[in-house]
């Protein structure tokens, strides 16, 4: 049971303070958990700017990076960590292309915003910055393994 959750992929998600000021909490938890993922860490934090550059460290040539930052530092945000099979890419997927104009319909981001610095979501966009992003946002004993009984129907 262990080995099974320690070797299952997981990605670090964060509803911005966009999404949790539209009160789309629940509506964006409820996609990553029909799908068939498993939440296995969250908690609503406000971060600081400083931590904002942090987790942005790689776009801080972008003209937009101070706004971005300034941005998610701005309110409340819903910090995640979701586990399952393919999980990264996949919950890329759900949340859809970076702006919502170019989003498809039925993604998070087509279905519920509307320009790109709002976009509501944040997901890790590879199993490095997965790793980099969980470490940062969370600490180890913040995260939980567990078995959910409907697993096997997924599996
Ligand atoms: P990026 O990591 O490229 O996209 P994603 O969030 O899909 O992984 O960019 C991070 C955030 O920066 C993006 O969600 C919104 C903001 N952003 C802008 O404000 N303007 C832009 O032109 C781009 C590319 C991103």
């Amino acid at each position: 049971q262990e080995v099974h959750a320690a070797e299952m992929e997981r990605t670090f998600i964060a509803i911005k303070p966009d999404g949790v000021q539209r009160g789309l909490i629940a509506e964006i938890i409820s996609r990553f958990e029909r799908k068939g993922f498993k939440l296995v860490a969250i908690k609503i934090v406000v971060p600081s700017k400083d931590f904002a550059q942090k987790h942005y460290h790689d776009l801080k040539e972008r003209p937009f990076f101070n706004g971005l930052c300034d941005f998610l530092s701005s309110g409340p945000v819903i910090a995640m960590v979701w586990e399952g099979e393919g999980v990264i890419k996949y919950g890329r997927k759900l949340i859809g292309a970076t702006d919502p104009q170019k989003s498809e319909p039925g993604t998070i981001r087509g279905d519920l915003a509307v320009v790109v610095g709002r976009n509501i979501i944040h997901g890790s966009d590879g199993p490095e910055t997965a790793q980099d992003e969980i470490k940062l946002w969370f600490k180890p004993e913040e995260l939980v393994s567990y078995m959910i009984s409907g697993e096997k129907w997924i599996y």
